[in-house]
């Protein structure tokens, strides 16, 4: 297999955790980082700590700023640090590389590909449970790790597959964002508002998740991404009851949510299509008024 020059922007527990595994298979990998954190994994690299991979290290560069070429840019900051993030990678530099963010949402497509409009931006989405509790550390919970890439994303896919991560390509670029966020957006906004994991969630205000789940779904058809909220309520009715949504684990840490680029994208959207979301809009609303 080519060995890939990749960059890293935003080394957390998505980024990390796909910097060590691609760094362990000969790729030469490079995280974009703040200085601190830049500096700490170019000097120790990167640990994970996984349930499926097992305790692994990877040397991997660490940089404040892109100031070469590389083939492809993942880009995993969250949604409230992007657009500082971004002035780390100067777009002549990128230059054609493959650009593939794993934040969740939507509308980061659209500013990715005005902001670098000679590089192939692909849509990209992960399922997975990983965080950065300490510099150069990274958890991995859980067996799960499933990326999504839109056509584009042959190279990436390949080299995610045999670092062992279960990734695959698939032809619909609203779809693959939507599927996401047709699940997502229900949970971390209902477990964000209550201030509980699902379980609580779910015995006191179903009826408003399933509510929520049909709205989104109506949303996601209006976009041009099949849907299928009855699958969807299944699939969230099927978690265990402790299941936290990184919106409400940020809400309570007093962390910025990505309440805009989950809830207030679907409000957009809909405006967008004419889709009437009441319970949706009155929830966004209320956590727009509360978290600021
Ligand atoms: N974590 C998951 O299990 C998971 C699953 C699916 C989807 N997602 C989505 O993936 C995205 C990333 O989430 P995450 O949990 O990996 O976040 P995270 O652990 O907080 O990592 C974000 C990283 O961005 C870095 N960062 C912040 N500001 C920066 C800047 N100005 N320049 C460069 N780097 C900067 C942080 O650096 P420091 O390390 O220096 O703080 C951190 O390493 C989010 O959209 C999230 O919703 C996450």
């Amino acid at each position: 297999m080519t060995s890939l020059r990749i960059a890293v922007l935003g080394p957390g527990g998505v980024g990390g955790m796909l910097a060590v595994l691609l760094a362990r298979q000969g790729h030469t990998v490079t995280c974009l980082a703040r200085p601190g954190t830049a500096k700490h994994l170019d000097e120790h690299g990167l640990r994970l700590s996984s349930a499926r991979f097992g305790e692994l290290a990877a040397e991997v560069g660490g940089a404040e700023r892109l100031t070469g070429p590389v083939d492809v840019l993942l880009v995993t900051t969250k949604a409230t640090s992007l657009d500082e993030a971004l002035e780390r990678v100067p777009a002549d530099v990128l230059g054609h590389a493959v650009v593939v963010p794993l934040l969740n949402g939507v509308e980061h497509l659209t500013a990715l590909r005005e902001r670098y409009p000679a590089a192939r931006v692909v849509a990209g989405t992960i399922r997975v449970f990983a965080s950065r509790p300490e510099p150069g550390v990274i958890r991995h919970d859980g067996q799960l790790v499933a990326v999504q890439l839109a056509p584009g994303g042959e190279e990436l896919a390949d080299a995610l597959t045999a670092a062992g991560v279960d990734a695959a390509v698939r032809a619909d670029e609203a779809g693959l964002l939507w599927d996401k966020l047709c699940f997502l957006a229900p949970m971390a906004l209902l477990t964000t508002r209550a201030g509980t994991p699902l379980g609580p969630v779910r015995d006191q205000h179903g009826d408003e998740l399933t509510a929520v789940i049909t709205e989104v779904a109506a949303v996601a058809e209006a976009e041009g991404a099949a849907s299928d909220p009855a699958a969807t309520r299944d699939f969230t009715w099927s978690l265990p009851d402790g299941m936290r949504s990184s919106m409400e684990r940020d809400s309570d840490e007093g962390n910025p949510t990505e309440l805009e680029a989950i809830g207030g994208a679907v409000l957009r959207a809909a405006d967008r299509h004419g889709v009437d979301v009441p319970v949706t809009r009155a929830i966004v609303e209320e956590l727009r008024a509360r978290l600021g």
